[in-house]
């Protein structure tokens, strides 16, 4: 990764992670990913060609505002969201104004043109179509795929059947409990990685 991307991500990072949602109070099933955190995964995800910079089309799995396919979309070719609540989708928009502005101010790489967010349930295959249709890329085509532990048996029980066999399945949120998922194996030698994250790959 060049100094000018990881600056950026440094800076995109701080940015959300001051903004975190649920850390505390009633929205807890907001709770927002630690970006710091992911950050210190990357070189690592890339060296194992888990991530191919421009290349990877990821999927969050109940996105929120955002911010992790934002995040990601400095990495890969395609980033795409699914939220179920539209008024947390909402806050995209303003927020990816907001940081636009910063990165400008301190010459950093704007975020790319490669999001795409879709307000409905992640397991609905008629949303899937119209990820299809209006991205070009099906399901069966993303690389990689990330939830914040919501509903991660039934994503991963969606994706057993509907991911290509290779593809990676990112669970944030775990600590030493790993749980196994039919159809996928847990990719030992980097979980969880900083502790949080785990990786398994499609069979
Ligand atoms: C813990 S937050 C994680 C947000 C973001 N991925 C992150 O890591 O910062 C989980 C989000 O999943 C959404 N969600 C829950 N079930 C969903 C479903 N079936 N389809 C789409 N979104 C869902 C919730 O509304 C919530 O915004």
């Amino acid at each position: 990764m060049d100094q000018a991307l990881r600056q950026t991500l440094t800076l995109v990072a701080r940015f959300y992670d001051r903004r975190k949602v649920g850390a505390v109070g009633p929205l807890g099933f907001r709770r927002s990913t630690d970006l710091k955190r992911l950050l210190a995964c990357l070189d690592r995800l890339i060296d194992e060609e888990i991530i191919r910079p421009n290349k990877s089309a990821f999927l969050d799995l109940g996105c929120a505002d955002g911010r992790v396919n934002l995040f990601f979309s400095y990495l890969v070719r395609l980033s795409v969201g699914i939220e179920i609540d539209q008024w947390t989708m909402d806050e995209y928009d303003p927020l990816r104004r907001e940081l636009q502005d910063r990165v400008v101010q301190e010459d950093l790489l704007p975020p790319p043109s490669n999001t795409f967010l879709f307000h409905g349930d992640s397991t609905d295959q008629d949303l899937h179509q119209t990820i299809a249709r209006k991205t070009g890329t099906g399901i069966q085509s993303f690389d990689l795929f990330y939830t914040y532990l919501v509903m991660h048996e039934e994503f991963a029980a969606m994706l057993a059947n509907r991911a290509r066999s290779g593809a990676v399945f990112m669970v944030y949120g775990l600590n030493r409990i790993m749980p196994e998922y039919p159809g996928f194996r847990l990719l030992r030698h980097l979980s969880p990685m900083e502790g949080i994250l785990a990786l398994y790959r499609k069979e």
